[in-house]
């Protein structure tokens, strides 16, 4: 069982142009896989589960699917938070959350605080998230303790560089799930994903339901995993 699950959740445009719908319907759809996806993972005891819901470079879509996705976020949050509390589900976010508007920022920061103290699955939502970034502000962070003297360059090694990502305590992903087909990572996790088991499924997310989450998971218990050593 992976402790860490990570999601690319794609093709939300495609399945709505497939039906003859608005590329914003494809993300409207995309909320009952979120939401199968949750209670699949908090049920089988999975520790965290990662979402690619919003990536650094999709702020250059048009200002107005922005715009839709964002309240989305919003919508999304207030809808589900009962629930997601109820279930002892604790919502967290990597990225740069400072970029979110404001809304939807005050909205995610409420519910992350309401479930602060939930020990049951940890749900984070990557928004204006990038690994390149990730690393970026790491560095930065690093570079300043450096510069105060906390820190000398030659004491910087692996565990240096994870503990300055944006959530130090999250183990890295066991396994990061691509939906819709496309073999990349996308910016996604770029330093965590060192020695994940990628999996792909031509499904389009919202499609994706938890017996397709169940076939991944199989797929991953059949992995044999050497991380460089000889098993
Ligand atoms: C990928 O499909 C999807 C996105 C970039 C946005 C995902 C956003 C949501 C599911 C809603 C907001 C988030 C939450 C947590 C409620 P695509 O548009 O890239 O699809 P395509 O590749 O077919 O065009």
């Amino acid at each position: 069982m992976p402790v860490h699950v990570g999601i690319i959740m794609d093709g939300n445009g495609r399945w709505a142009r497939s039906r003859r719908l608005k590329r914003i319907e494809g993300h409207k759809a995309a909320e009952t896989s979120i939401r199968e996806t949750v209670r699949y993972c908090g049920e089988a005891g999975i520790g965290y589960l990662t979402l690619y819901a919003f990536s650094t470079e999709n702020w250059k879509r048009p200002k107005s699917e922005v715009a839709f996705i964002m309240a989305l976020l919003k919508r999304f949050i207030r809808r589900n938070i009962d629930e997601l509390d109820g279930n002892g589900v604790r919502l967290r976010a990597i990225g740069r959350l400072h970029d979110l508007p404001k809304g939807p920022l005050e909205v995610l920061r409420g519910a992350m605080e309401r479930t602060v103290s939930n020990d049951g699955l940890n749900l984070i939502l990557a928004l204006s998230y990038g690994g390149r970034a990730e690393l970026v502000d790491a560095a930065r962070k690093i570079a300043g303790k450096a510069a105060r003297g906390e820190i000398l360059p030659e004491d910087i090694d692996e565990s240096t560089i994870s503990g300055h990502l944006y959530l130090p305590d999250v183990p890295d992903p066991d396994m990061i799930i691509r939906t819709s087909g496309e073999r990349r990572l996308s910016n996604f996790l770029l330093w965590q994903s060192a020695y994940s088991e990628l999996y792909f499924t031509e499904v389009l997310w919202p499609d994706f339901r938890k017996e397709h989450l169940h076939r991944a998971i199989e797929d991953y218990g059949r992995r044999k995993r050497r991380f460089g050593g000889i098993g």
